[in-house]
């Protein structure tokens, strides 16, 4: 199975759209909503639950798992993928063929993607406290666009008003125009924005309503969700890895794990999925 993680519910919006592109692999999302938001917390501890979390989908009989946040993707990836991943390749633990197990991010496909939207050269990333100060995302989009100017924003009040399903109500509206505006205000030349948290894509419609507010056509601003990017470059990475691909079940069958509540869970998964969702209790360690 392909294991989706993220620090809560944002990583549904990356699941969501990878199930439409790849709808006959089987899923395990995992949601550490009990520990969520991991955006404001120091690399260490991203770091270790989100090997905690890795670990987990690997006993749960993943290969392969997607990083479905960028905090994690920003602080833990390169770590995991450098210095855990080797020792399992290792040992193999979890009884499959040596060096298969892998883990990816959703930074790098983002990145890949952004040239082909922006005509200005002036991007603008949203996201949370941690990836903004990881410099994740300048780093990576300068290292394929020399000359591209990259501003970002970060969005602290964000992930808790979508986590406690405040979302879509009046009072986000001040938090959405707060970060908007001063992104815009310290680059009005940004004619492509990225979201860069996977909870956000929740936010969009609000984000095009606070773009008209402030007299920009929203209709003109590239508003880039990172759904469709991961998935296809998923696609491409399975096609580009037999083994790996091999090893996936596919009968389209998704399950759902969350270290929270798992009725407070499924209640909301089911609004971010549009079908019914029965999620299962874990504890990670
Ligand atoms: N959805 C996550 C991201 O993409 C993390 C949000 C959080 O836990 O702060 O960054």
């Amino acid at each position: 199975m392909i294991g989706v993680f993220d620090s809560g519910f944002g990583g549904l919006t990356i699941l969501r759209s990878i199930r439409l592109h790849l709808p006959e692999y089987d899923y395990v999302y995992l949601g550490d909503n009990a520990r969520t938001p991991y955006g404001s917390r120091s690399f260490e501890v991203v770091y270790e639950y989100t090997w905690q979390a890795v670990r987990y989908l690997f006993s749960q009989g993943c290969h392969l798992v997607i990083l479905a946040c960028n905090t994690a993707s920003a602080k833990a990836l390169r770590s995991i993928q450098q210095l855990r991943l080797p020792e399992v390749w290792a040992s193999e633990p979890y009884g499959v063929q040596p060096g298969l197990h892998r883990v990816l991010g959703v930074i790098r496909p983002t990145v890949e993607a952004i040239g082909s939207y922006t005509k200005t050269k002036h991007v603008g990333v949203l996201a949370t406290e941690g990836t903004v100060l990881s410099e994740s995302y300048p780093i990576e989009i300068h290292k394929l666009y020399a000359d591209m100017s990259v501003v970002q924003q970060a969005c602290p009040m964000w992930v808790p008003l979508i986590e406690n399903n405040e979302f879509e109500g009046s009072g986000a509206d001040y938090f959405v125009d707060k970060y908007l505006y001063e992104l815009l205000d310290r680059d009005p030349e940004i004619d492509t924005i990225l979201l860069a948290c996977t909870h956000y894509p929740l936010l969009l419609d609000k984000i095009r309503a606070s773009l008209s507010r402030r007299g920009v056509d929203p209709n003109k601003m590239h508003l880039l969700s990172q759904g469709s990017l991961v998935a296809e470059s998923l696609r491409s990475y399975l096609h580009r890895h037999e083994q790996i691909e091999q090893a996936c079940t596919s009968r389209g069958i998704v399950r759902y794990l969350t270290t929270e509540s798992d009725t407070k869970f499924s209640k909301l998964a089911e609004l971010f999925m549009g079908e019914p969702v029965e999620a299962s209790h874990v504890e990670l360690e």
